[in-house]
């Protein structure tokens, strides 16, 4: 077990958003929660996260979830990414969670990242300024970094929303692909109906 959730509600101002949740996310699991627009998806995804606490109820983590080897990409609207950066840097800094002796990356560090992109087929973009992307490659670049952050847990709010619709089923292929195969925790939400064919279990979120 990694996650176990018991009469979890959120809100904020004394207001509930997301009241009385009961379950569990189990090591290998890939949960997907789905529900209408305000129905508290990010919310509880950052609750998950221990971004914001709980106004009722638990959340038991196990020893494993340690928020260093989780890899979050959270729902954002593009003015926000708009930093000076480059892609190989941003890509190179979903590991900066993680510990180590020296405070420069590391060779393996530096090939997890090539081969990330690789993997996400944007090594062509490596070298370019992240504000200088379309909204999708950025996306994907911050899929790769949130790749990088992730050791045994990824959290991901709408990550592909936006994205040609082609290219999103792909990519989520390709995170069942990487679920099934590495066995890394999936938590996902999105709206999209080819989400829900890579999902083990769904939750579905009411307003
Ligand atoms: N920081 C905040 N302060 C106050 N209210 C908030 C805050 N963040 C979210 N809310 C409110 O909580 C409710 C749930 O918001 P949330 O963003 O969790 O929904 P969601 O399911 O992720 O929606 P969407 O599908 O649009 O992303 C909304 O009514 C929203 O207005
Ligand atoms: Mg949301």
């Amino acid at each position: 077990m990694l996650v176990a959730c018991q009469n979890l509600s959120f809100g904020y101002d004394g207001h509930i958003v997301v009241n009385g949740l009961n379950f569990s996310v189990q090591a290998g699991d890939f949960l997907l929660i789905a529900g209408e627009n305000g129905s508290g998806k990010s919310t509880l995804v950052k609750g998950l996260l221990r971004l914001i606490n709980p106004m009722e109820g638990k959340i038991n983590f196990s020893s494993d979830f340690e928020q260093s080897r989780t890899g979050y990409l959270s729902q954002q609207t593009a003015p926000k990414q708009d930093f000076p950066a480059g892609v190989f840097e941003i890509v190179l800094s979903g590991n900066l969670g993680k510990k180590r002796l020296l405070p420069f990356y590391r060779q393996a560090e530096k090939r997890m990242a090539e081969g990330k992109l690789r993997l996400l087929g944007i090594e062509n973009l490596q070298h370019k300024c992240f504000r200088e992307l379309s909204g999708g490659q950025q996306r994907r670049v911050l899929l790769a970094r949130s790749l990088c952050a992730a050791e045994k847990l990824l959290v991901l709010d709408e990550p592909f929303a936006g994205l040609d619709p082609l290219i999103s089923a792909e990519l989520y292929r390709l995170l069942e692909k990487i679920n099934r195969e590495t066995g890394m925790t999936v938590i996902m939400v999105s709206h999209e109906i080819s989400a829900a064919a890579c999902a083990t279990k769904v939750l579905h979120l009411q307003k």
